[in-house]
């Protein structure tokens, strides 16, 4: 009955945050892959974990880009009240997504949807090395990156490393080198092994690795049984104050044989 599916999925996130010593797992029933309203159960998670989560006061919000982050980002719901206030910036700039997906377009919609504020950060794709410094002397884009610097919460998914690669249309030499270092993950713009060391770095504007671990509230959202590899990778090194809301086929995939 459904009480025993409710306890049944409790066991799997206690399972899973055991095994990957973070601070909470949050598993939604179904696989995200195939039953679109799976992800949007990761939206709803996403947006009570975040009510809970945020401290009153100002907080800036660092968002990451991608599908997942699109289709959560309509799940919100109001964030503020009389003392708590919410910026919603995006973590990095441009890493060759669609527009709809970038992380200026999803922190933006997340910010209409939570009643918060929003600041964009312009930054073109292709760039040569010179304008790419003279762009971060700008002031207007030196605010916003002190600003994702400042950032109190962090919310990001995970993808796989050759999918993740392709899609930014990187080159056959930047492939070639991602197989022979066994990249299986990327998030944030790096790419991680199966132990979650980063093999490879995007060079891109926005938040770093390193800056990462300081960070109080983190969120990872991200699911589907081909997901699992990347996800484990991901997860197996990140700070451990992560949140992750993933879903059920993903982590029965993980914990297979553990
Ligand atoms: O670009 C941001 C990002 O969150 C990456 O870190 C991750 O690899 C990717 O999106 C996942 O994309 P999708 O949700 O489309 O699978």
């Amino acid at each position: 009955g459904f009480m025993d599916q409710l306890l049944g999925m409790h066991q799997i996130e206690m399972k899973l945050s055991e095994y990957f010593g973070n601070q909470r797992c949050i598993v939604v029933s179904g696989n995200s892959e195939q039953q679109p309203k799976v992800a949007d159960a990761f939206g709803e998670a996403l947006d009570e974990s975040l009510n809970l989560l945020l401290p009153e006061g100002d907080n800036i919000i660092a968002v990451m880009g991608g599908t997942t982050m699109a289709i959560v980002a309509e799940q919100l719901t109001s964030l503020e009240n009389s003392k708590r206030h919410n910026l919603f910036v995006p973590a990095r700039g441009g890493i060759g997504e669609a527009i709809t997906v970038q992380a200026n377009s999803v922190s933006a919609r997340m910010a209409t949807k939570a009643n918060g504020k929003h600041r964009a950060l312009y930054v073109p794709e292709q760039l040569s090395l010179a304008t790419y410094n003279s762009l971060l002397n700008e002031p207007s884009i030196q605010e916003v990156l002190n600003l994702i610097s400042q950032a109190n919460c962090v919310i990001h998914s995970i993808g796989r490393a050759l999918h993740m690669a392709a899609r930014r249309k990187m080159n056959e030499e930047e492939l070639l080198m991602l197989k022979q270092a066994n990249a299986v993950a990327e998030s944030f713009g790096y790419f991680f092994n199966e132990k979650g060391e980063v093999v490879y770095k995007v060079p891109r504007i926005g938040i770093e690795l390193k800056d990462l671990a300081k960070v109080p509230i983190i969120l990872a959202v991200a699911g589907g049984k081909a997901k699992a590899k990347a996800i484990r990778a991901y997860m197996n090194n990140a700070p451990k104050q992560t949140w992750l809301i993933t879903d059920e086929a993903a982590a029965n995939e993980i914990l297979k044989g553990v």
